[in-house]
């Protein structure tokens, strides 16, 4: 079943929907589709995940520098494609360990509930690494980040154009470590059958000499 999102962008798009969306975290070999879901955001877009414009260049060299031994991205495939992500990065250790969250959806599969879906792993995750304090930082015009991050009792504390949302995770359980293995689980035992589900430049021909 095709549904048309609403508030899409651009106007008239219609997208499938969640039936045909994997969450799966990546590994340093998706840096590819990092940077080009990062380069599909609109300008808008940009500006509220990285506080400022960015050139594709910097996106890229973001990518390239990003500590994926310090980081757990989690992406939302629609069809196939990354459309989503939640990046959840350790950013200290002593005396508590903190880590920032930050996220992206692309345009026309906004206000679907994709960003919840991603928070929501992306704190199981750090629940299950023992992190004792999650910082989101957005801009306070970002009403829409704000919205989602009080969902899950977010405290946030607005500064001079800025909100700072702070999440303490709870000690991880039997439960949340079963949540985190039955989500990888879901999202790679299709690869066992159809690699190339995960990874579609598996089914491309080889190169002809
Ligand atoms: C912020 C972002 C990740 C949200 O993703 P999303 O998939 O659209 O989020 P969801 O659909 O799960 O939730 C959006 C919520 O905001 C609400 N919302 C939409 N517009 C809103 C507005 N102007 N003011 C307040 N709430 C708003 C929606 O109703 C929804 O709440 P609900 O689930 O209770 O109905 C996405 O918009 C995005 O990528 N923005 C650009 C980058 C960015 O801002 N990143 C955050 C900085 S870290």
């Amino acid at each position: 079943m095709t549904t048309t999102v609403k508030n899409a962008k651009p106007a008239g798009v219609a997208v499938p929907l969640q039936a045909a969306s994997v969450y799966r975290k990546l590994t340093a070999a998706d840096s590819g589709l990092l940077a080009g879901h990062l380069k599909r955001l609109d300008p808008h877009d940009r500006h509220l995940r990285f506080w400022g414009g960015v050139t594709d260049t910097a996106i890229d060299e973001y990518c390239a520098r990003l500590d994926w031994s310090a980081a757990v991205v989690v992406g939302a495939f629609i069809d196939g494609d990354l459309r989503g992500v939640g990046e959840l990065v350790r950013v200290r250790m002593v005396p508590r360990i903190m880590a920032e969250v930050a996220f992206s959806v692309e345009g026309p599969w906004q206000n679907e509930g994709v960003g919840t879906a991603l928070l929501r792993r992306v704190l199981t995750i750090a629940r299950n690494r023992c992190i004792d304090r999650v910082y989101m930082l957005c801009l306070a015009e970002n009403r829409k980040m704000q919205k989602i991050a009080s969902k899950f009792e977010a405290q946030l504390s607005f500064g001079e154009g800025e909100v700072e949302g702070r999440i303490l995770p709870a000690w991880p359980s039997y439960f949340s470590l079963m949540e985190e293995a039955v989500e990888d689980g879901k999202a790679w035992f299709p690869a066992i059958f159809d690699p190339a589900s995960l990874w579609p430049g598996l089914s491309a021909p080889p190169d002809q000499p």
